[in-house]
């Protein structure tokens, strides 16, 4: 683990415009597009759904990592993978059957991820560690981009990269990200970094040097604590 990946999310794009600006953030250095799901039920705002992502997979190869923040869950699952997701991500607090859901999404053949807010315990995922391919504890609040950081997450990163262990999961940041907060957690011990506001601010002319400012604070603070 040296230099993070980093998935813009789209949150923070140009909605009338999703396709293209899917396209403009890959050409920019984009590694993975997060994708963020939301039903105003699990959080207070409403975004998009399987049919808008399926509009959009023509437009890269890039691995769809979608972030689901609705509840219920369960029923969604075939959808959003039928819609070209890679990664399905289930909040912990959405589902009484973590482990139910997990199995679901890896038998529809994708990789299966859990978030947790900023206040639910690592404990959440302490016995689904070998069904699940991405952890992604929130440093916000979810339900809505240019939120501020919580730092008051970052013991839980290092928590969460001790109990993962030798296992090929991977440990994913979202909320608040930018050169500074990404550099914290990657030393903590994150391999992926969504980004929404950090990325796409000043437009299409920023996003290339906006990803690799990231990148590349997240990539020396990774020196730094080995
Ligand atoms: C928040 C979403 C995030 C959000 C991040 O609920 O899950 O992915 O778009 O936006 P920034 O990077 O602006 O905090
Ligand atoms: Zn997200």
């Amino acid at each position: 683990m040296t230099t993070p990946l980093i998935a813009p999310s789209m949150l923070a794009s140009d909605f009338a415009r999703l396709g293209e600006e899917v396209r403009d953030v890959v050409a920019a250095g984009a590694d993975w597009i997060h994708l963020d799901v939301m039903d105003g039920h699990f959080v207070p705002n409403i975004t998009f759904g399987p049919d808008v992502i399926k509009a959009i997979r023509p437009y890269t190869d890039r691995v769809f990592d979608v972030h689901l923040m609705i509840a219920p869950v369960e029923p969604y699952l075939e959808a959003f993978a039928k819609a070209g997701a890679d990664i399905i991500t289930v909040q912990a607090e959405a589902t009484d059957h973590l482990d139910r859901c997990l199995q679901v999404i890896r038998s529809l053949g994708k990789k299966a991820g859990v978030a947790l807010n900023p206040a639910t315990s690592e404990s959440a995922v302490a016995y689904v560690l070998d069904k699940v391919d991405l952890i992604l504890p929130m440093t916000v609040n979810p339900g809505f981009g240019g939120q501020a950081f919580i730092r008051d997450v970052l013991p839980k990163v290092e928590r969460l990269r001790a109990m993962i262990g030798d296992r090929p999961i991977h440990l994913e940041i979202d909320g608040g990200v930018n050169p500074e907060t990404g550099a914290l957690c990657t030393a903590a011990g994150a391999d992926v970094l969504v980004a929404g506001s950090a990325v796409f601010k000043g437009g299409i002319e920023g996003y290339r040097a906006n990803i690799a400012a990231i990148r590349s604070a997240g990539a020396k603070a990774v020196a730094k604590a080995a």
